[in-house]
């Protein structure tokens, strides 16, 4: 049978101490309840539904343009209260995953495991043995090991709060079974809600067979309901996103040391020191090396490139052989050809600089065509903005900029120039010829040095 996905989503989060709805806060990047959307996308449902209720619309906002179908529950009475009203719109017969929102860590492994035993079952839940199990739902099993019930922490007798095995909130439910089922639910319990994980029982009542998949790993149905949460849950990503680096070859040189908020694609031989943080999606080509704190975003670096420490990169394509830093900071729109070079303090901004160049020390160079072999003096300024247009600067092949210029765009500097140092240009200067705009130095020979004068 296909599959609906639903991922419950409509409660408060009261516990965030937030004016903002729980789920549309960040973990690693992107909105807590992206990362449940994201698993489910791996085991290929037919339909994703989310459920929205606090904050529906800034819910939506976050997750907008990703073929999601949203369906508003407008008073929280429950998870089971949550999953009738998707009854609408989940295709008929289809089977019916249940995630919950805030169980951002869930791995497209397990969804895939549980739609795998779900098969011969009418409920399968997803449990977990957690190391305190105060709060959970407990799976109740019966002499033979089979799942007879979930009861809810506030409605357990003694005896069942001892027992570890915890429900995690993930459900599938059979798609022949699930109307029967939640038109069985009632409210009758300790917190007055349609639960959803009385279907256990209901299933059973009627002979049907219900399934556990254990989650061997607790940390991967860990929910968000507080900061401190989601900081755990922040470090255990992380460390997920370490391990899985190193396991493609990567060398970190400490996995506990790096910040991954988004993908890495990753080549042979690269490696990366400490705090480093990378968002968005980021290529790193082979024998590639990232200095200590570096800020790495949507930029692909081909092979044997080197960023020195303390450098920023965002929105950049990068060549084979470049090294970049310490302490630069390569601006959206960059485009740095094979082996250039780009020094300390140096900004570069929607410029391309071509084959080989260098801008070795404390230049800004944005909105500028830079040809090959270009040498950059310390201190160039593309002048590139009059207060109210941009304008671009050419620079071409060959070009030799003294230390300490202006270049006042929109200016061309022709093949081989050279500029001497200090000028302020404002005019294109010509191919192969030495153009230079400072003052001519004169030393005065009738000046003094000033005395102080008597008061
Ligand atoms: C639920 C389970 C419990 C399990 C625990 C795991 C039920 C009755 N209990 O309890 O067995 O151990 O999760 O964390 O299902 N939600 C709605 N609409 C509602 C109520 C809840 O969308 O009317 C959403 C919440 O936003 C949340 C999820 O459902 O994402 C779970 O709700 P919550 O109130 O946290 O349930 P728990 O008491 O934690
Ligand atoms: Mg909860």
């Amino acid at each position: 049978m296909p599959l609906s996905i639903v991922i419950l989503a409509a409660g408060q989060g009261t516990r965030m101490k937030s004016s903002r709805p729980k789920l549309i806060h960040r973990l690693a990047g992107k909105p807590l309840l992206q990362h449940a959307v994201d698993a489910s996308r791996a085991v290929e449902p037919e339909q994703i539904i989310v459920v929205v209720g606090h904050g529906a619309e800034q819910v939506r906002n976050a997750l907008q343009g990703q073929d999601l179908h949203f369906v508003e529950q407008r008073e929280q009475l429950g998870t089971g209260h949550a999953v009738q009203q998707c009854l609408g719109a989940i295709s008929a017969g289809n089977d019916v995953l249940v995630l919950v929102g805030d169980v951002p860590l869930i791995r497209a492994e397990t969804l895939a495991r549980m739609v795998e035993q779900g098969k011969e079952a009418a409920v399968c839940v997803l449990s977990f043995v957690p190391e305190s199990a105060f709060g959970y739902g407990r799976i109740v099993r019966d002499e033979h090991r089979n799942v007879i019930a979930i009861v809810e922490q506030k409605d357990t007798d003694d005896d069942q709060a001892g027992i570890g095995e915890c429900n995690s909130g993930i459900m599938l439910i059979k798609g022949d079974r699930l109307q029967g089922l939640l038109s069985r639910l009632d409210n009758d319990n300790a917190q007055g809600e349609y639960y959803l994980t009385d279907v256990v029982g209901l299933a059973v009542d009627s002979g049907d067979r219900v399934n556990a998949v254990v989650c061997d790993q607790a940390s991967e149905v860990i929910g968000v309901n507080d900061q401190q949460q989601l900081a755990v849950v922040e470090k255990l990503y992380r460390a997920r996103q370490a391990e899985a680096l190193m396991s493609r070859g990567v060398k970190l040189f400490d996995p506990a040391r790096i910040d991954i908020r988004g993908e890495i694609d990753a080549g042979q031989d690269v490696e990366i020191d400490v705090n480093c943080v990378f968002e968005g999606m980021v290529t790193l080509g082979n024998n590639v090396r990232i200095g200590a704190n570096c800020v790495i975003r949507n930029t692909s670096i081909a092979d044997h490139s080197v960023i020195q420490p303390m450098t920023w990169i965002e929105e950049a394509v990068i060549g084979r052989g470049v090294s970049i830093g310490p302490f630069a900071r390569i601006r959206a729109g960059s485009r740095l050809d094979d082996s250039v070079k780009i020094g300390n303090f140096v900004e570069t901004k929607q410029s391309r600089i071509g084959k080989g160049s260098k801008v070795n020390h404390l230049s800004y160079i944005g909105d500028t065509e830079m040809g090959a072999d270009v040498n950059i003096g310390a201190g160039t300024i593309t002048c590139n903005y009059d207060g109210v247009n941009k304008f671009r600067t050419v620079i071409e092949d060959g070009v030799f900029i003294g230390s300490d210029t202006q270049l006042v765009a929109p200016v061309r500097v022709e093949r081989n120039a050279t500029i001497g140092a200090g000028s302020t240009i404002t005019k294109n200067a010509p191919a192969d010829k030495l153009t230079i705009s400072r003052a001519k130095q004169v030393t005065i020979e009738a000046w003094s040095k000033p005395v102080k004068k008597d008061t």
